[in-house]
């Protein structure tokens, strides 16, 4: 193993990289609670973790990374729970603005804008604009996103162009669809990383994954780490992709 790194694994090489890297941080709260800790305790340290894979990602030269950040069900949650991550994300917001420009990575978000309030989306809209010129790793946060609504928005778009007469019905093809999404511009995932062991999508990017490879770990978040994510990676490289034709 590489004795130049602070890491046990060594890096995986650029061309063998996926281009889009997707993950479900999860197991915040159950980090916090196994340690007698209060929820949001895990939700901070989270945001370390946050951190480290942002700068691993553009580090190794990766194209895409999208991180689920906050889900449109996540509303479900107590009161003081929801204001610790929103104040957590707006501070993200302002503290990470110096990693992001030094590092040369595109800021972009997916989700709905109605329930957030003025100053994220003020913190949201900074970062979007500052970084858009940047040309490194493309980081996305899925904010108050949810992969039914994103459909449903994309269908209420193109419904309203198929009424304005800018396009029949014969004319939609998985290409409309795929433009009308948040993600319009942004590669499929290739690789879906979840922690925290729970087997399940959580309405995350259900058109996009369709071909993803899963990697789901024990590990809760706030414990993710940039050997873990390069473990990923490399088990990554020896998934034989076969998009339902035949191995090569
Ligand atoms: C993921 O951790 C962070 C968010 C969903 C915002 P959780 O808060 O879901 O942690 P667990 O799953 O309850 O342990
Ligand atoms: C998915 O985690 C959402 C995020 C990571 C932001 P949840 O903890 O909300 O998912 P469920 O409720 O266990 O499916
Ligand atoms: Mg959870």
């Amino acid at each position: 193993m590489a004795s130049e790194y602070p890491y046990q694994i060594e890096a995986p090489p650029r061309e063998r990289l996926p281009r889009h890297v997707a993950i479900i941080m999860d197991g915040n709260g159950r980090w916090a609670q196994e340690r007698g800790q209060q929820r949001v305790e895990g939700h901070l340290q989270g945001a370390s973790t946050v951190r480290e894979i942002v700068e691993e990602a553009s580090e190794l030269g990766l194209g895409y990374l999208t991180l689920y950040a906050f889900s449109s069900e996540n509303w479900k949650r107590p009161a003081a729970e929801l204001e610790f991550l929103m104040a957590l994300l707006q501070q993200y917001l302002v503290e990470e603005r110096p990693t992001i420009m030094n590092n040369n990575i595109r800021f972009r978000v997916i989700g709905r804008r109605d329930g957030l309030s003025p100053e994220v989306l003020q913190e949201i809209d900074n970062l979007s604009q500052a970084s858009e010129k940047n040309t490194g790793l493309t980081l996305i946060l899925a904010i108050n996103y949810g992969s039914r609504g994103e459909i449903v928005d994309a269908m209420q778009r193109i419904a309203c162009q198929v009424r304005a007469g800018e396009l029949s019905p014969e004319q939609i093809t998985e290409s409309t669809i795929a433009h009308a999404l948040y993600t319009n511009g942004i590669p499929d995932p290739d690789l879906l990383i979840r922690t925290a062991n729970e087997m399940r999508v959580s309405n995350f990017l259900l058109w996009q994954i369709s071909y993803a490879e899963f990697w789901v770990t024990p590990i809760h978040w706030p414990e993710f780490t940039r050997d873990h994510f390069r473990q990923a990676l490399w088990d990554y490289t020896k998934r034989d992709r076969r998009f339902g034709g035949l191995k090569n």
